[in-house]
């Protein structure tokens, strides 16, 4: 164990004043044969990575953009279920900083009262039996005020500022985090998926709800059942069958 008291995450901790992406870094790190638990942390990125190709706004100063080499030894295709583990690592550091409606949105966000304020993005280098390495990206929005989220912004964020008005510090934050992370991926190591699904499961708030999902261009209204043990969620539709889905924009309806 380390100065974190931890096993895994952040045996090694790499700090950069600004990066173009942390995401970037812990790839090369990975390629050169990091040890997992390499932690990527900069302070402000010029060209944050988000999902579907878009970019993550990362001012200086305020915020947190992490990035951790791990090495599972499990199959490609299991790949996402580290997404579960950095949300619900996510999920229990903003709940253990303030008392927050914390949720997770199926299947990589993290919601305080319904707005996004953290983001996730894991990219894997595998060959295809096995995981090189993942990278987990993480991206939290902690000190961040209303003017300096971007314009054109498409989903309702806030930052544990707006949320509680109150300043967090960003390394207790990322020292709880890390900590998180270790005792999540501990479990994960030791008994697999399902005690990860279910930490997840404990800030999902969908179970039961009427939902409708775009996906392969195609829009789906059901009810949610579940998760596999893939991580895809599980609908059951109006007319009593069973739909599985692995991808796709979830949104409660009314
Ligand atoms: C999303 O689109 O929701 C995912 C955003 C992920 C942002 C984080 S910040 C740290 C890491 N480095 C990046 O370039 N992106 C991720």
């Amino acid at each position: 164990s380390n100065a974190l008291g931890t096993r895994h995450i952040g045996r090694q901790v790499i700090y950069f004043a600004q990066t173009d992406s942390t995401n970037l870094r812990a790839h090369e790190l990975g390629k050169s044969g990091a040890p997992e638990g390499t932690v990527v942390l900069a302070d402000s990125q010029t060209a944050g990575k988000g999902r579907l190709g878009r970019r993550w706004s990362s001012p200086a100063g305020v915020n947190l953009y992490a990035s951790v080499l791990v090495r599972p030894p499990v199959a490609p295709r299991h790949a996402s279920q580290l997404t579960f583990l950095s949300a619900a690592a996510v999920a229990r550091t903003v709940a253990e900083t303030a008392s927050l409606p914390v949720s997770v949105k199926w299947p990589n966000d993290v919601l305080v009262a319904g707005r996004k304020i953290a983001g996730l993005l894991n990219e894997l280098d595998a060959e295809t039996e096995r995981i090189h390495y993942l990278v987990l990206g993480i991206g939290v929005n902690l000190n961040m005020t209303a003017d300096q989220f971007p314009e054109d912004l498409r989903y309702p964020a806030t930052s544990m500022l707006l949320a509680t008005g109150r300043s967090v510090s960003r390394i207790d934050f990322t020292r709880c985090l890390l900590r998180h992370l270790d005792v999540l991926y501990e479990l994960y190591l030791t008994q697999g998926f399902v005690p990860v699904l279910e930490a997840w499961m404990s800030y999902f708030d969908l179970i039961g709800r009427a939902v409708e999902v775009d996906y392969h261009d195609r829009r789906v209204v059901g009810t949610v059942a579940g998760l596999d043990d893939d991580g895809a969620l599980l609908l059951v539709l109006g007319d009593g069958s069973r739909e599985r889905v692995l991808a796709g924009d979830v949104r409660p309806l009314k």
